[in-house]
């Protein structure tokens, strides 16, 4: 049983400290992110994977080295500010709650900053998502190298903190996995109730309305993505979002949706019939995807990658088109033209974790970078037949399947974290429509 939590400060320290291991002297600067007008807020996942602190408008400066330090800007107290957006910590609480070195205004930031990156020797900082930050950081390396200038130190190289963070981040310890466990859990008993719900003639949003329902009373924090509830051909649209049509007796419903709760998220996809019985080229085109899923899933374990499972899936998939008569000729041939992206246009899957596509590295050097254990993934192969395609058999046309679980990779395999949701047919179909009212 574990005995820590996701708001334990030893978590956030312990983390910082594998920086110093990592990259030693250097100064990592996160900026958590702003609050929009009326919005919800929710902080960059590297910025509370290191820090514990929630508010918009803060900033972590780590600096590695001899004598690490931490320090944080955060939002000074302001009474009126308080009353129309809420708490603030202020500087005093936010040291005392949070065990910065030091706590400053976040108005002092670009007068601080220049002083906190003297001597590093690489500054971790991810340019390119506000123009304003850029500046500010890029002004206080220079300003740091011209306070330095007598030692002939050249200016500090600013490198991607992801290359520091994405490895420490894609390897889950047991508190990570124990969290990403339940928000999985809370997420498939949502998918459960949302088939149970499930009958031709509702909408979609009252679909997902039955999945926020179950989201927001297991107290997750939002949802991981915006949800995908996708009936009849608009399955067939990778990232529908529109959720608003009136499902029909005979469509399929493709549900593609996880929770976060404690800054992880879930992302899990079942298709099924909103009636509850599958006609038969439902069934056949259903039985091909989940036929490949697990082929997939066995194959994940310490060692095999993203990239090898990806090209398994397309060899898979594509052997699945030409039985189905969406595509003929050999496998190689189709996977040589790149035909079967024509119904397979995605990917297998990604790293999941705080983010959906969470940080990590497929590919280093060039090569595929294999699995190790603690590192998440999804497994998502899908069959997408356009409603206009000509050249699919009439019976196929306008249907989407896509089957994805979360699987963790343990020291001797795999675990699929979101087993709970049904996926065989017959489970399926005895599920379906069960707590739909007449
Ligand atoms: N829900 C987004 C994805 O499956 O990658
Ligand atoms: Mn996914
Ligand atoms: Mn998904």
């Amino acid at each position: 049983m574990l005995t820590k939590t996701f708001n334990d400060l030893e978590n956030f320290k312990q983390r910082r400290l594998m920086l110093n291991r990592l990259a030693p002297n250097a100064a990592f600067i996160l900026f958590a992110g702003e609050e929009g007008h009326l919005d919800t807020f929710r902080p960059q996942s590297s910025f509370v994977y290191l820090t514990g602190f929630e508010e918009p408008s803060a900033v972590a400066v780590v600096r590695t080295g001899e004598t690490p330090e931490f320090h944080l800007f955060v939002r000074p107290n302001d009474a009126v500010a308080e009353t129309w957006d809420g708490h603030r910590w202020g500087l005093e609480k936010a040291k005392q709650e949070f065990g910065p070195n030091q706590s400053h205004s976040i108005d002092d930031l670009e007068t601080q900053l220049p002083e906190l990156l003297r001597g590093a020797d690489k500054i971790y900082f991810a340019l390119g998502a506000q123009v304003e930050d850029d500046n500010i950081v890029i002004a206080a390396r220079d300003r740091a190298q011209q306070l330095d200038r007598r030692s002939g130190r050249p200016k500090a190289a600013i490198c991607d903190p992801n290359e520091v963070l994405a490895e420490m981040r894609m390897v889950k310890d047991d508190l990570e996995i124990e969290l990403l466990r339940e928000s999985c859990e809370l997420s498939a008993k949502a998918h459960i109730a949302a088939m149970k719900a499930s009958r031709p003639g509702l909408n979609e949003k009252q679909i997902l309305a039955t999945l926020l329902f179950h989201f927001y009373n297991e107290n997750a924090s939002r949802e991981g993505y915006c949800s995908i509830v996708a009936s009849g051909a608009n399955a067939c649209t990778l990232h529908y979002r529109a959720n608003r049509r009136d499902m029909k007796d005979g469509d399929l419903l493709l549900i593609d949706a996880g929770a976060e709760k404690n800054y992880f998220t879930a992302d899990i996809t079942r298709t099924f019939p909103v009636n509850g019985h599958f006609t038969e080229p439902q069934k056949k085109l259903y039985e091909a995807v989940l036929d490949v899923q697990k082929s997939l899933i066995a194959m994940v374990k310490p060692g095999s990658s993203l990239p090898e499972l990806h090209e398994k899936s397309c060899e898979l998939l594509t052997e699945k088109m030409i039985l189905l008569g969406l595509l003929s000729g050999s496998v190689a041939d189709n996977i040589e033209s790149k035909k079967y992206q024509k119904y397979y246009p995605h990917g297998i899957g990604h790293f999941l974790g705080m983010d959906v596509h969470d940080v990590g590295f497929s590919k280093k050097n060039g090569k595929p970078h294999p699995f190790v254990p603690g590192v998440v993934i999804t497994v998502e192969p899908g069959l997408y037949v356009p409603e206009d395609d000509d050249s699919a058999p009439a019976e196929l046309r306008g249907l989407g399947v896509r089957i994805e679980d979360d699987v963790l990779i343990t020291s001797n395999g795999s675990e699929v974290l979101t087993a709970l949701v049904p996926k065989e047919v017959a489970e399926l179909e005895a599920i379906i429509g069960q707590s739909a009212s007449t």
